[in-house]
């Protein structure tokens, strides 16, 4: 089928690749000249797994771009709407950049176009768009609109689009329902995956996907609502994890525990800095407008949002907690991501701690594997640094600090981390580390949901002088009030040796908890076993 797709952000540009690697002749359409230009050129300007490959394959023939979405349209059946909505102050969604492009549309008709809104939008706008486009001289019965979801998430976005739970679409025809199974059937049916040169399947993606045909409206809300539910979910274990410091319990445990139930399942129950990124906090706030708009307080997305805000500022104390005073520090921060496996930024809880300890007067050594480049642009600081890997940045550092869930980040030398640091102080946003492994390596260490571990503190920390025995860390309340009543459980190992076995078992114990099991390292060392990925 020939297929526009207006927009090439993350939304467009893998949906645009995607359809061409599974048949279709697509036709990009974004006005940023340059953007179009390097994508001409065979630049991807974000880092997705398998994007530049599948771009590569098709760039030229079945995937060509353009600056005009009339051209787009001209030569297509279908146009995809995958432009941004960011949100107004209001906290609703900006719709103007879906109106610039139904009016585009409406103008260069030439035939029957189907019409796919595949940006993130409140209910309703299906209608406005099919007004929009009246409004604008496109001839009723010549255009029909459908909401066409998308749940692709970043890092993922391409096995996401090609190997989907489901399929949603909104439409109130059999006409566009079946144009629509068109498109989509090779990922649908499954023959896609049977394909040679196939994007490999992920092993926990479904064979077959399920097509959902509703009205519009569902469709709309569908997709809010998804993201609403998966927030919510991340806001209520945090809000355990805030429970558990509280009682000396642990979130690890506890959230294994409760996804262990089929019923709830174990997916989205990972405690840390809170959820980031382009979609949770946007469609949140602008779910909760709208339902407010319709006549509904939903009170509960407003506790969502208040946990997820409140989970930075907690883990800002409890830097001050291991620091004391904070101006003039110097931190190693590892991560600045929103999440691992993407270099994007936005909403990052990462970068809102850089801001905040900035803004303290610490001084920051940062390093991410993907997300500097854009880093630098937002945090143009001169007390930032952006070191070449992570022990450079770990260089006579004050503190560590590990904000996003990369893999690599699961792994760290921790004798050459603790030769590194001034102070042997690690504090962990992602949980990423086991307290007892720490505290076999003489660090104090800060993690979210578990209680402390505070080694004994070294007269000179220049010094060097090897690390303590478990028995010497002693635990304190994670809220640096002084009060002294959650032991922490140290098997007196001796931590002066050289772990990574252990961690290297850690990190593979993650990765066998990514699919849903309760793992063990097979040396006495708890690894995060909420059953689920860092990443996912
Ligand atoms: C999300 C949705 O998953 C996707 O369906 C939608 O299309 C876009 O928004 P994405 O923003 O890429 O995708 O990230 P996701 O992997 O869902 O994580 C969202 C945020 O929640 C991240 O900041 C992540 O770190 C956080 N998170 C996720 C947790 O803190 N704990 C978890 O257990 C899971």
């Amino acid at each position: 089928m020939k297929i526009a797709v207006v927009g090439s952000g993350y939304v467009g540009l893998v949906a645009a690749a995607s359809f061409a690697e599974i048949g279709h002749q697509v036709i990009c359409a974004d006005n940023d000249l340059q953007k179009v230009a390097a994508l001409q050129a065979g630049i991807v300007p974000i880092h997705e797994k398998f994007l530049p490959e599948i771009i590569s394959r098709h760039c030229g023939e079945r995937l060509t771009f353009t600056t005009s979405t009339q051209e787009a349209v001209r030569a297509s059946e279908v146009v995809f709407i995958a432009v941004g909505t960011p949100t107004t102050e209001a906290g609703a969604a900006d719709l103007s950049h879906v109106e610039c492009v139904a009016r585009d549309i409406a103008r260069a008709i030439n035939g029957f176009k189907l019409v796919v809104e595949k940006s993130t939008v409140p209910v309703y706008t299906n209608e406005w768009v099919h007004r929009a486009m009246l409004l604008n001289g496109a001839p009723e019965g010549q255009f029909e609109v459908v909401s066409n979801p998308e749940f692709l998430r970043e890092g993922t976005a391409v096995t996401d689009f090609l190997y989907p739970d489901r399929v949603v679409v909104g439409c109130s025809s059999e006409r566009a329902a079946q144009m629509m199974c068109e498109i989509y059937s090779p990922v649908i049916d499954g023959t896609y995956a049977n394909e040679p040169t196939a994007i490999p399947r992920p092993e926990e993606s479904l064979l077959v996907s399920q097509f959902i045909q509703t009205s519009a409206r569902s469709a709309e809300l569908i997709k809010h609502a998804s993201n609403a539910f998966l927030a919510m979910r991340v806001s209520f274990i945090n809000a355990v994890a805030n429970v558990c410091e509280l009682v000396g319990a642990d979130i690890e445990e506890v959230a294994r525990g409760v996804g262990a139930d089929k019923r709830i399942g174990s997916r989205f129950l990972r405690a840390g800095l809170g959820y980031g990124g382009s979609c949770f906090p946007k469609d949140v706030s602008a779910f909760k407008t709208v339902a407010q708009e319709c006549g509904y307080e939903f009170r509960l997305l407003d506790e969502v949002i208040r946990i997820n805000e409140d989970q930075r500022q907690a883990f800002l104390r409890k830097v001050r907690t291991a620091l004391w005073t904070l101006k003039g520090k110097r931190l190693a921060v590892l991560g600045l991501a929103f999440k691992g496996d993407t270099d994007d930024i936005r909403e990052s809880p990462a970068v809102a701690i850089v801001k905040a300890l900035l803004a303290q007067e610490c001084s920051i050594a940062a390093y991410d594997p993907a997300a500097m480049e854009r880093a630098k642009v937002e945090l143009a600081c001169e007390n930032i640094s952006y070191a070449d890997g992570p022990y450079e940045a770990m260089h006579q550092a004050d503190a560590l600090l590990i904000l996003t869930d990369w893999e690599e980040f699961t792994s760290l030398d921790l004798a050459r981390a603790k030769s590194l640091l001034r102070y042997p102080i690690v504090l962990d946003g992602r949980n990423l580390y086991d307290p007892e492994l720490m505290a076999g390596h003489g660090l104090s260490y800060y993690s979210v949901g578990r209680t402390a571990v505070v080694s004994k503190p070294v007269a000179d920390p220049e010094s060097q002088v090897p690390v303590q025995n478990g028995n010497d860390i002693q635990a304190i309340s994670p809220n640096g009030n002084g009060h002294n009543g959650h032991a922490v459980h140290t098997n007196g190992h001796n931590g002066n040796g050289h772990h990574n076995g252990s961690l290297s078992a850690a990190a593979k114990a993650m990765k066998a908890s990514a699919n849903g099991g309760a793992s063990t390292n097979g040396s006495n060392h708890a690894i995060p076993k909420n059953g689920n990925h860092p990443r996912k």
